[in-house]
């Protein structure tokens, strides 16, 4: 809540933890009469937004957003992070790029030594995707991965459609090694549009504790 000036457009990120900091801002702001314009990274967010009172601004129509707040599915020593666990990471990382700060909240459990546990999320166009698919494997097997699990997301029995009209192809690789390298090269194959990989973006890492502590780092 420091980190947002009500005067001022902030971005909003997607999830569980979001979803708090929205009910927290409503309570804080709107619910005293104070006016809220915010921009969102997904159509949850824009709804649960919107239902509390905050108004929700195209990002075209805004020229500087000073703080962008989000969670994480998983972040690393150097503050690197997988994100996309609900889908919303092409939206996320466009809005992420446009702000100054780029705000994290976690608990503990998304603090890791490497990434790359939590499947890593890419967002891939519906046309050929079982052949971007398969281009995906070639390139993990040439970079060293053993036998690279790759799976279409699901909605129930069907393919998961982001909001962008985009499938997510989860990556399940136990360990990133090399973030960087593995994120160029996938962002290199015709099809993929968005990486779940966040490199030398957070500004910072809000982590709290079950005791209602937080840490910043
Ligand atoms: C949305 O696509 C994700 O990037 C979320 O920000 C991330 O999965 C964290 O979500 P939770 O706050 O629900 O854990």
């Amino acid at each position: 809540m420091e980190f947002i000036d009500p005067q001022k457009i902030f971005g909003l990120g997607t999830g569980s933890t979001v979803n708090f900091l929205i009910r927290k801002i409503h309570e804080s702001y709107i619910l005293k009469g104070q006016p809220l314009n915010a921009v969102s990274t997904s159509r949850e967010t824009t709804s649960l937004a919107t239902s509390l009172g905050i108004n929700i601004v195209d990002l075209d129509q805004v020229d500087e957003l000073d703080v962008v707040i989000d969670g994480a599915d998983e972040v690393d020593p150097q503050n690197n992070l997988i994100k996309g666990g609900g889908g919303a990471l092409l939206m996320e990382k466009i809005v992420a790029s446009c702000s100054k700060q780029f705000i994290i909240i976690v608990d503990s459990s998304k603090i890791v030594s490497s990434l790359g546990k939590f499947p890593l999320p890419v967002e891939v166009v519906q046309f050929g995707s079982e052949r971007i698919k398969a281009s995906i494997e070639r390139f993990l097997i040439s970079l060293g991965y053993q036998m690279p699990k790759v799976t279409f997301r699901k909605a129930a029995s069907y393919k998961y459609i982001t909001d962008q009209h985009n499938y997510i192809l989860d990556l399940h690789l136990n360990e990133i090694l090399d973030p960087k390298t593995l994120s160029v090269g996938l962002l290199q194959i015709v099809g993929v549009v968005e990486v779940g990989l966040f490199i030398d973006m957070a500004s910072k890492i809000i982590i709290g504790s079950d005791d209602g502590s937080c840490k910043v780092i």
